[in-house]
C-alpha cells in the first residue's frame, strides 16, 4: 500500500485467476482453456500480419471482427461490441449499467461478479442456487434489480433454456438481463435469438473458450444498438484501440471458420462426456456440463484430498474453499490423452483411500 493510493483502491477485492504455472510436464485442467490448438487460418491470420500493419494503429472499431460476428449472429455490426477478453467487456458493462445499482447473480457463479459489484459500488445480492445446482428463476423474478447470469454457468456447467432466459427477460421489462455465454458451443441454447425483441438483454461472449484463444484475449457483448452505444461511450472514455490488429485478425480468422467451430466442439463434447463417465464409474457424482470443464464431487473422498493427489501426480485442477461448494472440483476438458491420465490417476487415488 502507498500514501497515494485513493480510498478506493484500498477497499478492492481483486480477483483471482486460476494459476498458469509453467512447467511442460503439468497437465493443465484449471482454467478451462480448450483442448485444441486454435483453427490453421488463425494462425495464418497472425502469420500474415504486416509490418506495416503493426507500425499503425488498429482499427478502434474492429470493423471485420465486428462485422464477422453479426453476420455469424444475424444482427447488425451496430449491435456488437468486442473488447480484450469478454472480462473487459463485462468490467465495462458493470461501470455503463451497474454502477451504483441493485444487481442479482448466483451464490455459486463466476467469481469476478461480486469484483466489479465492489469496484463500481453496485449493491449486489447472491441469489442460492437450488441444492442440484440448478437456478432458482422465481427467487431471481420477484426482483426489480439488475440480473447477471452465466449461461452455462460456471464452475457448475449447468445451462438454462432459451425459454427460461426469455421468461426471466420478460417477467420484468424494465431491469437489465445480462447473460454471460462465455460457455457457449458446447451445448447450451444462446439466447442471442432474443436480443432482436428485448432491449433490456445483453448476451456477453469470449473467444477463450470456443474458439481456443485466450492467448489473444477477445470478447464481445450482443444487444440492441442503445445498449451497445452505452458500452462504447465507456470504451472510448478508457482505451479507444481495446483490441490490437494481431487480435482483430486473428479473431475475424477464428469467427469466419464455422466448421472448425463446430468440430472442435463436438470433440470436447466427446471428451467431457467420457471422462464424466469414467469418473461417475469409481464413485463421482458429475454435474450434467454444458461447458468445456465438468464440476464433480466422490461420494466418500474429500476434495482437497482429491486435489492434492492429483497435483502431486502433476494434475491441476481448480478448487474453491467456499463453504457449499468446497467439496467439489472442476476439471477443464483436455485432450482425450490428458482425460485418460487423469481417470488413470483418479481410480488409483480412489482405491488407495477406499480399498
Ligand atoms: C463465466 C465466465 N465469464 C467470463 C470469463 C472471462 O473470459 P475471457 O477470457 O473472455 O475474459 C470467464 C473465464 O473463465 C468465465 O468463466
Amino acid at each position: 500500500m502507498s500514501r497515494f493510493w485513493i480510498d478506493k483502491i484500498s477497499s478492492l477485492k481483486p480477483y483471482v485467476p486460476g494459476e498458469q504455472p509453467t512447467s511442460e510436464t503439468l497437465i493443465k485442467l484449471n482454467t478451462n482453456e480448450h483442448a485444441l490448438p486454435p483453427a490453421d487460418a488463425v494462425l495464418t491470420a497472425v502469420c500474415n500480419i504486416s509490418g506495416e500493419c503493426l507500425r499503425r494503429y488498429p482499427d478502434p472499431a474492429a470493423v471485420r471482427l465486428r462485422s464477422a460476428i453479426a453476420a455469424t449472429e444475424s444482427v447488425s455490426p451496430e449491435q456488437v461490441f468486442v473488447g480484450n477478453g469478454s472480462d473487459e467487456v463485462l468490467a465495462h458493462l458493470w461501470f455503463a449499467f451497474l454502477k451504483g445499482r441493485r444487481a442479482q447473480t448466483l451464490d455459486t457463479t463466476y467469481g469476478f461478479y461480486p469484483v466489479w459489484a465492489g469496484a463500481y459500488d453496485a449493491d449486489l445480492t447472491e441469489v442460492p442456487v437450488l441444492d442440484d445446482f440448478s437456478v432458482d428463476l422465481d427467487a431471481l423474478k420477484n426482483s426489480d434489480a439488475a440480473v447477471v447470469l452465466a449461461n452455462p454457468n460456471a464452475p457448475t456447467g449447468r445451462a438454462l433454456k432459451r425459454d427460461d432466459i426469455a421468461s426471466l427477460v420478460d417477467s420484468n421489462s424494465d431491469r437489465l438481463v445480462v447473460v454471460d455465454e462465455a460457455y457457449f458451443g458446447f451445448g447450451a441454447e444462446s439466447s442471442v435469438p432474443l436480443v432482436a425483441d428485448h432491449d433490456n438483454l445483453i448476451v456477453t461472449r469470449s473467444l477463450s473458450k470456443s474458439h481456443a484463444l485466450a492467448g489473444m484475449r477477445v470478447g464481445y457483448a450482443i444487444a440492441q444498438a442503445d445498449l451497445i452505444e452505452g458500452l462504447n461511450r465507456v470504451k472510448d472514455s478508457f482505451n479507444s484501440y481495446p483490441l490490437d490488429a494481431v487480435a482483430q485478425a486473428a479473431a475475424t480468422a477464428a469467427i469466419e471458420d464455422r466448421q472448425w467451430l463446430k468440430q472442435a466442439s463436438q470433440s470436447v463434447c466427446n471428451i467431457r462426456d467420457a471422462m464424466g463417465a469414467g469418473l461417475e464409474a469409481i464413485g463421482f457424482e458429475v454435474l450434467p456440463s454444458h461447458g468445456n470443464f465438468i464440476f464433480t464431487q466422490h461420494k466418500s473422498l474429500p476434495g482437497k484430498q482429491i486435489f492434492d493427489a492429483l497435483r502431486a501426480q502433476d494434475i491441476l485442477v481448480r478448487r474453491w474453499d467456499k463453504q457449499r461448494i468446497q467439496n467439489w472440483l472442476r476439471i477443464s476438458v483436455g485432450t482425450m490423452s490428458q482425460a485418460e491420465r487423469l481417470l488413470v490417476v483418479m481410480r488409483e487415488i480412489v482405491s488407495a483411500e477406499t480399498g
